[in-house]
């Protein structure tokens, strides 16, 4: 069955993928299943220097799903090059290299050093991370910066650009469309939700950097929706992400609109999740009788046109 998708210039041989941090840089699965059955390889965020994280516990289960404080925690672009590239560049076809900064002259810093390997098919920016400059305020939720940011990069970067969005906005569209007009080629959807969890007994935040990020499947459901709204509010391909513990999870997805998705939290809970899930897709469609996967995408908006 086909489950071909295009995202830019790039076809992926089906529209799963890891979600950045959650996957470590593949060599850790390499020995569970063949990453070249993945439609890309998405790395764990990397800065321009090396960052141990946020203080433990970093990590805590919610009920459904997780939350975490890692911090960014990597070795580095220059570990990441010399090191990590090698062992990875041959994993998959379609690598995707996610990154953070704590300005705009580290993004740009980079995005001219990704834009200098072949290996390196795709930039996915993650914006949830401290401005500096700005009394940390994350750059996702500060329009203006978002738009320095992937303008910036975009001068720079001339392969495939996706941004990936913060869900912690008041209205995503705003910055979707946002990123859209500073030269996104597509838009990750999205990041973790703020929040925090207090341990009742010691009276205290159960994690170190006392807030963190929520994901897994208690967030799906506003995932599905800021997928939904982003479709109407932009043209570019978008790459949903949220939740996905299932084939009909996944599915949800891309009738919202989302042209791939990616996996987070579930590679913990199953490492083999997403050559399951690929199988499974190819078998709705075969059910279905649906010739491809990309005629999935948006389509519960053209239900509704049509009650
Ligand atoms: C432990 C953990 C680490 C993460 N690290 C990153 C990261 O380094 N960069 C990034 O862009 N997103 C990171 N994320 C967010 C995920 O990529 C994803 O957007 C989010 O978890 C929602 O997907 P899920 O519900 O399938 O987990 C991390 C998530 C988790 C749970």
């Amino acid at each position: 069955m086909n489950l071909e998708v295009k995202i830019d210039e790039l076809t992926l041989k089906n529209p799963v993928m890891p979600a950045s941090g959650t996957f470590g840089f593949g060599l850790e699965f390499k020995d569970i299943f063949d990453l070249k059955n993945l439609g890309a390889l998405v790395v764990k965020t990397i800065t321009k220097n090396p960052r141990l994280g946020n203080r433990p516990p970093r990590v805590y289960e919610v009920s459904c799903g997780m939350i975490n404080s890692i911090g960014l925690a990597n070795p580095g672009w220059d570990y990441f090059r010399e090191k990590i590239l090698p062992q990875i560049k041959d994993l998959n076809d379609i690598l995707i290299l996610n990154i953070a900064g704590e300005s705009v002259e580290e993004f740009e810093y980079l995005a001219r050093e990704a834009q200098r390997f072949d290996e390196i098919k795709a930039l996915e920016l993650n914006v949830s991370c401290p401005n500096v400059s700005k009394g940390g305020i994350a750059f996702g939720t500060d329009l203006e910066a978002l738009k320095q940011i992937v303008s910036s990069v975009r001068k720079i970067y001339s392969k495939t650009l996706i941004v990936k969005l913060t869900p912690n906005v008041t209205d995503i569209t705003v910055y979707a469309k946002a990123a859209e007009n500073a030269g996104a080629d597509a838009l990750t959807l999205i990041n973790t939700f703020s929040g925090m969890v207090i341990d009742v007994k010691s009276k205290k935040p159960v994690l170190g950097n006392k807030h963190g990020g929520v994901s897994g499947p208690a967030i799906r459901p506003m995932a599905v929706k800021m997928v939904y709204d982003c479709f109407k509010a932009v043209s570019i391909p978008l790459i949903g992400v949220g939740g996905i513990d299932s084939k009909e999870a996944a599915l949800e997805f891309f009738l919202a609109g989302a042209t791939a998705i990616q996996v987070g939290s579930q590679n913990f809970v199953e490492p083999g999740f997403m050559p399951r899930l690929i199988r499974e897709l190819g078998e709705y469609l075969r059910e279905e009788n649906i010739e491809g996967i990309a005629k999935l995408t948006g389509l519960a908006h053209r239900r509704e046109e049509n009650v």
